[in-house]
């Protein structure tokens, strides 16, 4: 299929706001910036990476509306986003998921029209879903003519369309950017941030925000995480350990504490991996020089995560309580002039 520009909705992928925050950080003698990735239009960071793995294959001819299928072991924001791609192009979509994909992802999954496989059984040398997950892709990709798996922990695809992220980034502040907090995972968007970087000759110094116990940058064991969004269990094919300036884990009480400072005292309802970067930013914060200009990228909103970082009964259940490590007074937030 020839492809011009991107068309209907997905014209809509991209260009999110950079709004500045004033009263995240009483006293930080910098200036904050978050790149809202909520507002594409699947909700998450995860639209820009689908449309760009989708699109070369259907400008490539790879990919036939009405005939080729797509498969992804996703439970989240990717496979909301290749779930939105798919039905604009028409093209048929398997996703593979697990038990633990949450109720509201699987509803908007079925809305697009996805084909959702559901894994039940976890590996049993790991007691993970992922192996199970992966294996199933590989079984399905096997067994149908014209499947395609974009597999986005390794396909290249994923990280170039960061390149626009980091850019439109860059072109906002006038290249005066001097941090970059990226949540990382398959770690796409911190490697298309520093392809920008690199190519522009920017100063920008790029902060890997990864979750204690991950696998991609020290020597985490790969542990159960809560909060899903940035980190991972197994080395994607695509990680670079030295594309990062700086790496700063943060635990799933960090993420909780930041999503909720975020939602008092800048009215901005996060994501876990939001959270998690303002974590990153209050704990560097001391080491930043006067003036230094940080933006935040926050993957996606906090809409997906009513029933656990802002429930107080889950975050009770799991921290205990912890309410005042946020919870402050009208008058102890600083106000905007
Ligand atoms: C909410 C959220 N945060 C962070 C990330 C990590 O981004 P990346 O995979 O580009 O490293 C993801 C990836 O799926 C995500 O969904």
């Amino acid at each position: 299929m020839a492809e011009s520009g991107p068309r209907g909705i997905l014209s809509t992928i991209g260009n999110t706001p950079l709004v500045q925050l004033d009263r995240l950080l009483p006293g930080f003698r910098g200036r904050v910036h978050a790149k809202l990735e909520r507002f594409n239009p699947g909700g998450s960071i995860k639209d820009r990476s689908a449309y760009s793995m989708v699109r070369a294959k259907l400008a490539s001819g790879e990919l036939q509306p009405g005939r080729s299928v797509v498969v992804e072991s996703s439970s989240g924001n990717l496979a909301i986003g290749l779930a939105q791609v798919c039905r604009y192009y028409g093209l048929r979509f398997i996703c593979v998921v697990d038990a633990k994909t949450t109720e509201q992802n699987l509803a908007i999954l079925r809305a697009l029209q996805a084909e959702v496989e559901v894994v039940t059984e976890a590996d049993p040398a790991t007691g993970e879903y992922l192996p199970m997950r992966l294996r199933r892709v590989r079984e399905l990709v096997a067994a149908l003519p014209d499947a395609f798996s974009p597999d986005q922990y390794a396909n290249p695809l994923n990280p170039s369309a960061h390149y626009e992220t980091m850019r439109e980034i860059a072109e906002a502040l006038d290249g005066r950017v001097d941090y970059v907090f990226c949540p990382t995972s398959t770690t796409g968007t911190l490697l298309g941030c520093r392809a920008y970087i690199a190519d522009q000759g920017l100063d920008t110094r790029l902060v890997a925000v990864d979750a204690v116990g991950s696998v991609l940058y020290g020597r985490g064991d790969g542990r159960r995480r809560l909060i899903p969004g940035h980190g991972a269990s197994v080395r994607p094919p695509l990680l670079d350990p030295t594309a990062p300036d700086h790496v700063v884990h943060v635990s799933d009480l960090d993420c909780v504490v930041g999503c909720r400072r975020l939602g008092q005292r800048e009215a901005i309802l996060g994501g876990g991996s939001s959270g998690a970067t303002v974590a990153a930013l209050d704990k560097l914060a001391p080491t930043l020089p006067d003036g230094a200009v940080c933006v935040l990228v926050f993957p996606d909103g906090g809409d997906r995560y009513l029933d656990t970082i802002y429930s107080d009964s889950w975050v009770h259940e799991h921290f205990g309580e912890v309410t005042h490590l946020w919870k402050e007074s009208r008058e102890g937030v600083p106000q905007p002039c």
